[in-house]
């Protein structure tokens, strides 16, 4: 899983190595990966949370790097929780010259699943649990600026992401089928977590006073996610949105297939 050295992922990994799982904790940089291995596996007499160091998952060499240590390193794959993300300003571009929401936010997931559905499907029951968010309501994809050079805003660009992660998560359910893996999107609530604390003071602000109004703890956004990797009732529900334990329409622009033909096509390009 990635994202896993703090927030939601952070209570993600805990919850998944408390179930029994053994869990390949992503996070950015070797030393804090290890630690926070460490102290996830804390959790559980017994529990294996082995680190993997990233530099930047936003970079495609990293993406790549991921998907193929796990894939040598662990014959038999499970589950795949792509939880890393975030929200920037002013506009940034990576390494690689791809806008950093797009890039960390839909094409990272996009690499893993390309790259590790062969191993999960050959897994057995396995799964994929994408974190997206209600911030995809409202949104729609624009083809002709995918990375926002026109005109950038955040919240609109961190929206659009994470309504392209939902696109994915229905378009890799209907390109796996029935044979697998199960692919899932999942909205956390709003979640009490370090996000959005990387924007400058006024951001960090209005971000920490949201949520301290309305939001709530990591372990109950993480358990959503949990819930929609374990649930044996969503083995047969792929491509599906859940919210809190049930399954939700999301958005009118979340089920359109053309749209999320299309989107694949572009990810494939952009990944390369
Ligand atoms: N908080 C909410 O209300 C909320 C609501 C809906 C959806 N979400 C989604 O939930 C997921 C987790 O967010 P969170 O709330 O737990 O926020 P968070 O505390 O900021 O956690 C984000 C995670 O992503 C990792 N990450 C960020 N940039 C990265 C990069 N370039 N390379 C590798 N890892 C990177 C972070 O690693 P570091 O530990 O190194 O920073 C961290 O583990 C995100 O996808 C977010 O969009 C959150």
């Amino acid at each position: 899983m990635t994202g896993a050295t703090s927030g939601i992922g952070r209570e993600i990994a805990r919850q998944l190595a408390a179930l029994g799982a053994t869990v390949v904790l992503v996070g950015r940089g070797e030393e804090r990966a290890a630690r926070s291995a460490q102290e996830v596996a804390a959790t559980r007499p017994g529990a294996r949370v082995e680190p993997l160091g990233v530099r930047d998952l936003a970079d495609r060499a990293e993406m790549r790097r991921v998907a193929e240590t796990v894939l040598a390193r662990y014959p038999r794959i499970d589950l795949l929780v792509n939880n890393a993300g975030g929200i920037f300003a002013p506009r940034q571009e990576t390494s690689d010259g791809v806008e950093r929401t797009f890039a960390l936010n839909v094409l990272a997931p996009f690499v893993l699943m390309e790259r590790l559905g062969g191993r999960l499907r050959s897994s057995g029951a396995g799964r994929v649990v994408n974190v997206t968010s209600a911030a995809h309501r409202g949104q729609h994809v624009d083809f002709d600026d995918l990375e926002m050079r026109n005109g950038y805003r955040p919240y609109r660009a961190y929206g659009r992401s994470k309504l392209e992660l939902l696109m994915l998560t229905r378009e890799f359910a209907r390109r796996w089928g029935a044979a697998g893996p199960a692919v899932l999107g999942v909205h956390p609530g709003v979640v009490r977590s370090g996000f959005g604390q990387n924007n400058g003071r006024a951001s960090a602000w209005a971000f920490r006073l949201a949520f301290h109004l309305v939001g709530r703890s990591e372990a109950a956004g993480a358990a959503t996610a949990v819930f929609a990797a374990t649930d044996p009732a969503l083995a047969d529900r792929s491509g599906s949105y859940v919210v809190g334990r049930a399954v939700r329409p999301g958005s009118p622009a979340s089920r359109d297939p053309d749209t999320a033909r299309r989107l694949y096509d572009a990810c494939t390009r952009l990944a390369a």
